[in-house]
């Protein structure tokens, strides 16, 4: 104890009264540790405990002036008080970090179920617009989406779909080649249309497949009705026992949830692809009112006339075949529409090009409210 005293460390009583020191100093740290209101108040009771020139601080370098008696009996004391005031801080620290947080996430709340309060700026293109409706009429069929690549190769664009090298339709569609062949050495070609994503969806997932392959397709012509680069989707159905009536209902349903009239009227032409046997090409009965294009009516009289909007047909044995499933156990029908066509048709739109200016007036008169997607519920063209 003299010894102790003689080095100026702090002197505590035996027995009863230092564990009484102990614990008076504990209660008294826990307490203002409690009360602390802020991450800085912390700190400061933090050094003054355990900071370098801290009271618990002070009471473990007395450890070493004690004599081995001494140190058994104040040592875990000592250590106790030491791991109960750390415990204490970190506590205290947690609870300040997380009601910090609180008020923070408080003041950062937005109420998603409050109506936007600017006007969104910006539209929908009419191009978006008439695939998101065509995407939610087929699903309303149990059509799923699938996609390809606009990079294609010319054994899925023409090869697969019973179009060989010398055949003339290669020559018919316009294509834009690139000058490398890819690693198979096949010739690289932007997709002339969406046709190749049956090939690969056939290769790709067993019957029965129900799907439509909306995308960008690419043709070398320009004109108020054809520009370069303009959008299709494709259809696709495989199953047992698929007939030409399918395809006709199919065609007839999504025509009429299409334009939102029942009264259209179909016309289908008996027409030739390599890809389906036999085809058809689909034409819709419309009128000219007030300069407009109006859906409706037999075509060919009283100033009625035919929109050819899409090629179709039942998919040719030879294509079902080259995606190695069996013709004879599978057959379908595909389409192909063109998105452009039915914005126009639908939409009142005269140049195509138009579609592709980014023209802002263009924009805010034919686009579509960002807010308003088309559901069969809530009305197709909103
Ligand atoms: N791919 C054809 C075209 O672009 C359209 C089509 C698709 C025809 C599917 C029949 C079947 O002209």
């Amino acid at each position: 104890m003299e010894h102790a005293v003689a080095r100026g460390v702090p002197v505590i009583a035996a027995g009863q009264t230092m564990m009484s020191n102990y614990q008076a100093m504990q209660a008294r740290l826990a307490a203002d540790i409690a009360a602390a209101e802020d991450l800085d108040a912390l700190e400061a009771l933090r050094v003054i405990a355990l900071g370098k020139a801290g009271s618990i601080t002070a009471l473990l370098k007395s450890l070493g002036a004690m004599t081995p008696d001494e140190r058994q009996a104040q040592g875990p004391q000592i250590h106790a008080l030491r791991e109960t005031i750390t415990a204490a801080l970190a506590e205290r620290k947690a609870a300040l970090d997380a009601a910090a947080l609180d008020i923070k996430l408080a003041a950062e709340a937005i109420d998603m179920t409050l109506p936007a309060d600017a006007a969104p700026k910006g539209s929908v293109h009419s191009v978006s617009q008439v695939m998101d409706e065509l995407t939610e009429i087929f699903a309303d069929m149990g059509f799923a989406v699938a996609t390809g690549p606009e990079i294609e190769d010319d054994w899925h664009n023409f090869t697969a779909l019973n179009i060989p090298e010398t055949h003339p339709a290669r020559a018919m569609h316009d294509t834009f080649y690139f000058p490398d062949v890819d690693a198979e050495g096949r010739a690289m070609l932007l997709r002339t249309h969406t046709s190749p994503v049956q090939i690969r969806t056939m290769m790709n997932q067993e019957p029965p497949i129900r799907i439509i392959a909306p995308g960008r397709v690419y043709r070398s012509d320009s004109d108020a009705t054809h520009t370069p680069m303009f959008h299709q989707v494709e259809g696709l159905v495989i199953d047992r026992g698929i007939h030409m009536g399918h395809l006709k209902w199919t065609l007839e349903t999504f025509l009429k949830a299409y334009f939102e009239r029942d009264d259209i009227v179909l016309r289908l032409r008996p027409s030739y692809f390599p890809f389906t046997e036999p085809s058809a090409e689909v034409d819709v009965g419309y009128k000219q009112e007030k300069g407009r294009r109006i859906v409706g009516g037999h075509g060919d009289d009283d100033g009625h006339a035919w929109m050819e909007l899409l090629g179709s047909g039942m998919v040719n044995r030879r294509v079902i075949a080259n995606c190695g499933l069996d013709p004879d156990v599978w057959q379908g029908f595909a389409f192909g529409v063109g998105v452009d066509r039915l914005a126009m048709l639908k939409y009142g739109m005269d140049d195509l090009r138009a579609f592709f200016d980014g023209d802002l007036r263009w924009l805010a008169h034919y686009g579509f409210g960002a807010l308003s997607v088309p559901t069969l519920s809530g009305g197709i063209s909103a």
